[in-house]
């Protein structure tokens, strides 16, 4: 292993860092519709309650294991105990090729649709050019109907961006990248919120949908039990979104935190990072919410009919509302993706690096060739989500990997600090570095936190087993979602049992003797 491990320039260039691994394709879209379909501003409650239940004290947890480790998960994990590798490898296995390998082909559909913006390619009828034309859609799951050149060359593209990014040092590769990055993504989105507030309809979209409160939608106190198990599920996708947008149970903050200098206010980023993160979200909800505002006034129809969820927002609704914009339609049209495409090379990099940094960590290969590999080998994983059945494979994916791998990642990790090392430690080491951790994170990480996630968990499996996930074959469901968590659970079981060439590992913790906490 390295004699002395890289480190971040400035605790400035890290929190751009972090902060831009958070901020993804997951805050501008998926975030304002589950806004939209979850109660409006009701939704702010579920989603601001995990956060202060799950997000920050995970945050903590994993800066907290990570700085302390000096490590990347499987490492930091192992020398708890070397019997938890196993949870230090799932982690970014699933961030890698889990999450990585879709997150990069929709990456590569912003891309496209940036050129597209230019021309407004996709005409009179975006549904039916962003199905038919673009994806060229098969009819199911099922039939992968050969590959997409367009995708296919965008997500190469998005590789090779990624690979120039995480190729580098830390200092030189992610830093800088996001120091660049993290700046302009603000200017742009800021650009986005600020021109949507001039167009007619757009107060409207914003004030009476997005910021409206429907307290129904979260009431799981209701006498109605239809309307319980409902808000169980909204809140059970608050919980969802934030490990996704923060980027928890990925193993990418106890990396990015491995490379902090041995002095660093853990507490405080922790909380400026998760603050950062959903704020940009709230914020840029707006610019969503508002152009779908102004659409509806424009053509004159209901906002509930002018909305559509999951991909179709970015790719449907947005390209119709920018057609009629009353000026500059392709400029509007290349700063939205252009956003898209920024925010999520920011969080692409960190799903490649929380991967690549635990290999080195392990095997004490040399970071370019590990990246250079990985990005190649993604390019081929990714292959799969470039045909005409990708969409569907994406979501089926996306679904279980979100819903169980990370959230699993979290409850684990809360499990082994809150039982195994006790709390108690970790938080002495995260306050003697500046800001205080108030003693009640002991008993969110003990109690609080696992209970709220094991909850989730099991209503996930509940609403699963209940009923097929958007209607998809019981098959595809089991090859694509079930088998895909099986295959990176195979991936971090080997990888565990691989021999540490790096560093030499105690066997069993011992209380008072681990090498991780004192
Ligand atoms: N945190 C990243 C996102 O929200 C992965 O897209």
């Amino acid at each position: 292993m390295q004699e002395t491990r890289d480190t971040w320039q400035s605790n400035i260039g890290f929190l751009m860092a972090a902060i831009g691994s958070a901020i993804g394709l997951g805050n501008i879209w998926r975030f304002s519709y589950m806004a939209h379909e979850h109660g409006g501003g009701a939704f702010l409650v579920p989603y601001l309650t995990a956060l202060l239940v799950a997000g920050i004290p995970i945050m903590l947890l994993e800066y907290g294991i990570g700085h302390r480790g000096k490590a990347s998960s499987p490492l930091a994990l192992a020398r708890i105990d070397r019997r938890f590798e196993g949870l230090g490898w799932w982690m970014p296995v699933v961030a890698m090729f889990g999450i990585m390998l879709y997150y990069s082909v929709i990456i590569g559909w912003c891309a496209n649709y940036l050129i597209y913006s230019f021309t407004l390619a996709w005409g009179e009828n975006p549904e039916d050019f962003f199905f038919n034309h673009f994806l060229r859609l098969s009819e199911s799951a099922a039939v992968w109907g050969g590959i997409r050149p367009p995708i296919l060359l965008a997500t190469a593209l998005v590789w090779l961006a990624c690979w120039l990014i995480c190729f580098r040092d830390i200092r030189h590769g992610i830093e800088k990248a996001a120091k660049f990055f993290m700046p302009l993504l603000l200017i742009l989105t800021a650009i986005m919120v600020a021109w949507t507030f001039t167009l007619e309809g757009a107060s409207e979209g914003i004030f009476n949908h997005y910021l409206n409160p429907d307290w129904s939608k979260i009431n799981f106190l209701s006498a109605d039990p239809e309307a319980r198990v409902a808000a169980g599920r909204v809140w059970a996708a608050a919980f969802g979104q934030i490990f996704f947008t923060l980027s928890l149970g990925f193993g990418i903050m106890i990396t990015y935190a491995s490379y902090l200098p041995a002095k660093a206010n853990l507490a405080r980023n922790a909380v400026i990072t998760a603050t950062a993160n959903c704020s940009y979200s709230i914020f840029a909800g707006l610019a969503v919410f508002g152009i779908v505002g102004f659409m509806a006034h424009s053509q004159g129809v209901d906002f509930a009919e002018a909305i559509k969820g999951g991909p179709q927002l970015a790719f449907v609704v947005y390209p119709q509302a920018i057609s009629i914009l009353p000026d500059f339609n392709a400029l509007f049209g290349v700063l939205f993706f252009l956003v898209l495409v920024i925010a999520g090379l920011t969080s692409g990099v960190s799903l490649i690096e929380a991967f690549s940094c635990a290999l080195t960590d392990k095997f004490n290969w040399p970071r370019k060739r590990v990246v250079s590999l990985l990005c190649l080998l993604g390019l081929l994983g990714s292959l799969i989500f470039t045909t005409r059945a990708g969409l569907y494979l994406l979501d089926i994916t996306d679904h279980f990997i979100t819903s169980y791998g990370l959230v699993l990642g979290g409850l684990l990790q809360c499990l082994i600090v809150g039982w195994f090392i006790g709390p108690e430690k970790l938080r002495r080491h995260i306050s003697r570095l500046g800001s205080r951790v108030p003693t009640a994170w002991n008993f969110f990480i003990r109690y609080l936190t696992p209970l709220a996630l094991g909850i989730l968990l099991l209503m996930a499996l509940y609403g699963d087993l209940a009923v097929n996930y958007s209607g998809y074959a019981t098959r595809h469901l089991l090859l694509y979602g079930l088998g895909w968590l099986l295959c990176c659970l195979a991936a971090a079981i080997i990888l565990s049992r691989q021999p540490w060439r790096a560093v030499k590992l105690k066997r069993r913790h011992r209380p008072g003797e681990d090498e991780l906490l004192v």
